[in-house]
């Protein structure tokens, strides 16, 4: 049965370059994109840029460009970083697109043909920053906005409101009936406290500046950037469109199974609160998941333009490469919890788990066991002359991949990570146990054979499990055991359930270490590069 699934990251403002805090959302989508692919279910993968608001405009400003011309020339390298990291999306949206405009101006008129729209005067506090009205309460003393530390704008024009305030009830009660509508739980409550609050209506239009999308039958307003923005989830499927109109959004949005949106903590309340009542008063079907991630610090550092630290991910693509970087990025932090990106942290988890944990693994078994003494071919193991310990690695490599699954469905990337790497040690663990270079030696081929088998159907397992997070390490490493790359298919679930799925007589091809172990010089040379200070004293 088709299970179709829709997964987003934030359209990213493109007055910045991307950066790890960028990166880390659209990893996480990406991982759980190819998760989703990998069980056989229709998958689409968007991410994009909010290039419109009062913030651009200002930004193209600086620069002496028209908007169009700046927010053109910003799209490229985002384009690039996501290219780099192997966040293999379907879709790119991009604000200023027509297609987008006109989803916009159609959901506009859904809420307002429900009678939610109004015009009237409004007087409140802005942070361009945030791009999002401040009360009083929510401000720093100063009228600082907590969040960017800035001074906020006092705001006074002709506004169209939307009557948020009528959908504080059925909020609630979408909440109520939607256990798992926002993850973290921690998270989900302090949305669910702020609407029980009592919601105030909303202005969603502006007349100061034009670079926006002009209201319909009202050019002089521009639409709120966020109602503009939050629009491109379904604008980028061809929606809100009649059945039949958009096939994209038929499949993706209206009957998906589950619709994901992957967000950062700080611009949650938009997503679990303003857009499901967009969507109520416009009669579209309402997301299933808004799932708010933490924010990574840099080296203990908050990342900030006064302290020029945005740390961008192309420099630690080209000295780890893709793959480790999204393992590092998905087993540092908890998913949902802050967290520090920290570069020695990162090379301490390569050498530690990456170069002696899975690649020992490989280098042991394929490039030197299976190579030297059966002719590099995958032996023959009969399930009848299993021993205990075999036994034991086959239920552990078994229950890790249930529960790996488990934990990448509610997107607990850390803990797949941590269940995947307790097989990993396990399988380690029975090669210093079962000692094969010392079978080879006394000529007992017979239970060589079956523990080589044995490790090579765990690293095949493992080459599933991890395909995920690392890709091309995968790949290699199923072309290392003589299996093809794995290509998903829908329909067809790739995960590993059933032992014994590497044919014998196929034959391995050891080649170079997949996670060769840097060591002291190299490590410092590349923090160096990196312009991260030498071992022990973290930069700050
Ligand atoms: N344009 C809006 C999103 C509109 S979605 C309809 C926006 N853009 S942003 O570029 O400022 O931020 C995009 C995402 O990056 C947010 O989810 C934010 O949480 C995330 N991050 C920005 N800095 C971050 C860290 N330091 N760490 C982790 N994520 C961070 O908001």
């Amino acid at each position: 049965m088709a299970r179709p699934y829709y997964v987003t990251t934030p359209i990213y403002y493109v007055n910045d370059r991307p950066h790890i805090g960028h990166a880390y959302s659209t990893v996480a989508a990406d991982v759980v994109s190819r998760y989703q692919r990998l069980r056989g279910n229709p998958t689409y993968f968007l991410t994009g840029l909010d290039e419109h608001g009062l913030k651009i405009e200002r930004r193209a400003r600086e620069e002496q460009l028209a908007p169009q011309d700046f927010v053109d020339r910003m799209a490229a390298p985002f384009r690039s970083a996501w290219e780099e990291l192997d966040c293999a999306h379907d879709g790119f949206i991009r604000t200023t697109s027509a297609e987008h405009r006109q989803s916009v101006q159609a959901i506009w008129k859904m809420m307002k043909d429900r009678g939610d729209i109004y015009l009237d005067d409004y007087e409140d506090w802005y942070c361009v920053g945030c791009e999002s009205f401040k009360t009083v309460k929510e401000l720093l003393e100063g009228n600082l906005c907590a969040i960017h530390r800035t001074p906020v704008e006092r705001i006074k024009e002709r506004s169209y409101f939307f009557r948020l305030s009528n959908y504080t009830k059925p909020l609630l009660n979408h909440y109520e009936a939607h256990p798992d509508f926002v993850q973290p739980d921690a998270r989900f409550n302090e949305v669910k406290s702020f609407v029980k609050e009592g919601l105030r209506d909303l202005s969603i239009s502006r007349t100061s500046f034009r670079w926006g999308v002009p209201v319909l039958d009202d050019e002089e307003h521009v639409v709120y950037v966020w109602l503009d923005a939050l629009t491109n989830y379904v604008s980028a499927l061809g929606g809100p469109a009649p059945e039949g109109e958009a096939p994209l959004y038929d499949e993706f949005w209206t009957s998906a199974q589950t619709i994901t949106h992957i967000v950062g903590k700080d611009i949650l309340r938009f997503h679990a609160v303003y857009w499901p009542a967009f969507l109520l008063s416009a009669g579209v079907r309402v997301p299933s998941q808004i799932w708010a991630h933490g924010w990574l610090t840099v080296n203990g550092e908050k990342m900030s333009k006064s302290l020029g630290n945005f740390l961008p991910p192309g420099p630690l693509v080209e000295a780890f490469g893709a793959d480790v970087l999204r393992y590092y990025l998905m087993r540092e932090v908890g998913f949902g919890q802050d967290g520090d990106f920290s570069h020695r942290n990162l090379m301490a988890r390569y050498n530690g788990e990456l170069a002696n944990g899975l690649g020992n693994l490989m280098n042991r078994i394929v490039a030197s066991i299976v190579k030297r003494n059966l002719d590099g071919r995958v032996p023959s193991a009969g399930l009848d002359d299993l021993e205990d310990a075999d036994r034991d690695l086959i239920d552990t490599a078994k229950a890790a991949a249930h529960e790996a699954a488990q934990h990448l469905e509610a997107l607990a990337f850390h803990r797949a990570l941590d269940t995947t790497w307790e097989l990993v040690s396990a399988a380690n663990k029975y090669v210093d146990s079962t000692e094969p270079w010392r079978l080879a030696k006394q000529g007992a081929k017979q239970r060589l054979e079956q523990v080589c088998y044995t490790v090579l159907e765990t690293l095949r397992w493992l080459s599933i499990m991890l395909f995920p997070v690392m890709p091309n390490k995968c790949n290699e490493l199923r072309g290392q055991i003589g299996m093809p790359p794995l290509l998903p298919t829908e329909g067809v679930d790739l995960w590993p359930s059933a032992w014994g799925g590497l044919r014998p007589g196929i034959e391995t091809r050891a080649a170079t270490p997949l996670f060769p172990r840097f060591d002291e010089a190299q490590e410092r040379s590349i923090l160096e590069r990196l312009a991260v200070d030498s071992p022990g004293s973290d930069a700050k």
